[in-house]
């Protein structure tokens, strides 16, 4: 509470209480002698009806009617801004939520250091300290001191990462997340940071899956998320020409897939290259250049439709139920089968 607040609250409340109290004071001290002698009221003689029910019954009815008067004006004067302060109230709310989200993204400060700087540098760092989750150290950095634009643009996932197939360490890329609102929506993106993506380095974050974030904290992370200039753009658009295209239109086949793979399985889907090095994106180990062959027609279109449940491949089409949420940006049959026999032709 500061200066200003004790003297609202002097010249609101404790003021005109102490007015009061004085005029209550000064009116009751009385020069009725048996009230000097401390003769009890009861056993002084009473008023007469005519003074009882006369002009004091009267004001005492006024003073009622008055202040219940003042109540009613009170009432809807009061609550006629009551949506107004609760949507100042959110937008604060929303506004910490931010600045908390960006501290959970940031990597936290050094411990020892923030204590050797005094109390004063402790206390600023101490939010840091208690919320940083260094989203930043894989997904690219975002701190104060860059240019928004250049937040969360990607990294290299921390510590590496051990290719299960060649037990060798690999690089694995860490997708931007400054663009990620343009492939998933805030469903499939609580639901990747609380649950993590098992075989990728993405771990859980979720406390009820054994991670060390709550449930504000993910909230609080997303809400930062959105605020980035690039999670503000619409998802790559695909023409209307495509909307409804023939089994092998190719050309439309290969505009679905910039559009909705490409993503994942690389520009030219090209996955890992042959010579095994990573792909620039690696998203879920998905590689098939000219290694789809193995799958057979039907096959290809039952994986587009259904995505791969435990690989996070999505669904795009019209798929059962799985427990997982679904694609934000499905695809019509029509447009299944057009991308199918262009990643067929690659
Ligand atoms: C979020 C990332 C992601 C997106 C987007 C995505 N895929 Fe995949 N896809 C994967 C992963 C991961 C696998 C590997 C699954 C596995 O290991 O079994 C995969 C596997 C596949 C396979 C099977 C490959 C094989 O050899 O078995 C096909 C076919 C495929 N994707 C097609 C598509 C098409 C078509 C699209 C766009 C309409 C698409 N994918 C979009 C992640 C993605
Ligand atoms: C150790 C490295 C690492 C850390 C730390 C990390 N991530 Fe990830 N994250 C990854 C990788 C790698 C992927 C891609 C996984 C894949 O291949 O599907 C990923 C994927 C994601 C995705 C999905 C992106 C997409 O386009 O599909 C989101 C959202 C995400 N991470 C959010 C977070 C948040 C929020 C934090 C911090 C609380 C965080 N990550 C911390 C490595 C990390």
């Amino acid at each position: 509470m500061n200066t200003s607040d004790i003297l609202t609250i002097a010249v609101v409340v404790l003021l005109p209480a102490a007015a009061l109290w004085f005029i209550f004071i000064a009116r009751t001290r009385t020069k009725d002698p048996a009230a000097r002698l401390g003769i009890p009221k009861a056993l002084r003689p009473g008023q007469p009806d005519e003074i009882l029910e006369g002009r004091r019954l009267e004001r005492i009815m006024i003073y009622g009617v008055l202040s219940t008067l003042a109540l009613a004006a009170f009432i809807p004067a009061y609550w006629l801004p009551e949506t107004d302060r609760q949507d100042q109230f959110q937008e604060h709310q929303d506004e910490t939520s931010i600045e908390r989200g960006f501290q959970v993204y940031g990597q936290p400060p050094d411990l020892e250091e923030a204590e050797a700087g005094g109390p004063a540098d402790f206390k600023e760092a101490e939010s840091k300290i208690a919320l940083g989750q260094n989203c930043a150290q894989c997904h690219g950095p975002a701190n104060e001191d860059t240019d928004v634009e250049t937040w969360a643009s990607g990294g290299q996932a921390a510590n590496g990462y051990i290719d299960p197939v060649t037990g060798d360490e690999v690089a694995y890329v860490a997708p931007p997340l400054n663009n990620v609102f343009t492939r998933w929506d805030e469903e499939v993106i609580r639901f990747t940071i609380e649950r993590g993506r098992p075989g990728t380095p993405m771990p859980a974050w979720g406390t009820e899956y054994g991670g060390s974030m709550t449930e504000q904290m993910v909230d609080d992370v997303i809400a930062f998320l959105g605020t980035l200039p690039g999670n503000k753009e619409a998802p790559p658009g695909i023409s209307e020409e495509c909307g409804n295209p023939e089994p092998f239109d190719l050309a439309c086949g290969e505009e679905i897939f910039t559009a909705r793979c490409a993503v994942c399985h690389g520009a030219e889907g090209q996955g890992k290259d042959e010579t095994g090095v990573e792909a620039e994106w690696h998203q879920g180990a998905a590689l098939w250049k000219g290694k789809v062959e193995h799958l057979t027609t039907a096959q290809h279109l039952f994986t587009v439709i259904n995505g791969r449940r435990f690989a996070f491949m999505p669904p795009f089409g019209d798929a059962p139920e799985q427990g997982i949420p679904s694609n934000p940006y499905p695809l019509t049959m029509q447009q299944i089968r057009a991308v199918v026999n262009y990643e067929r032709s690659l």
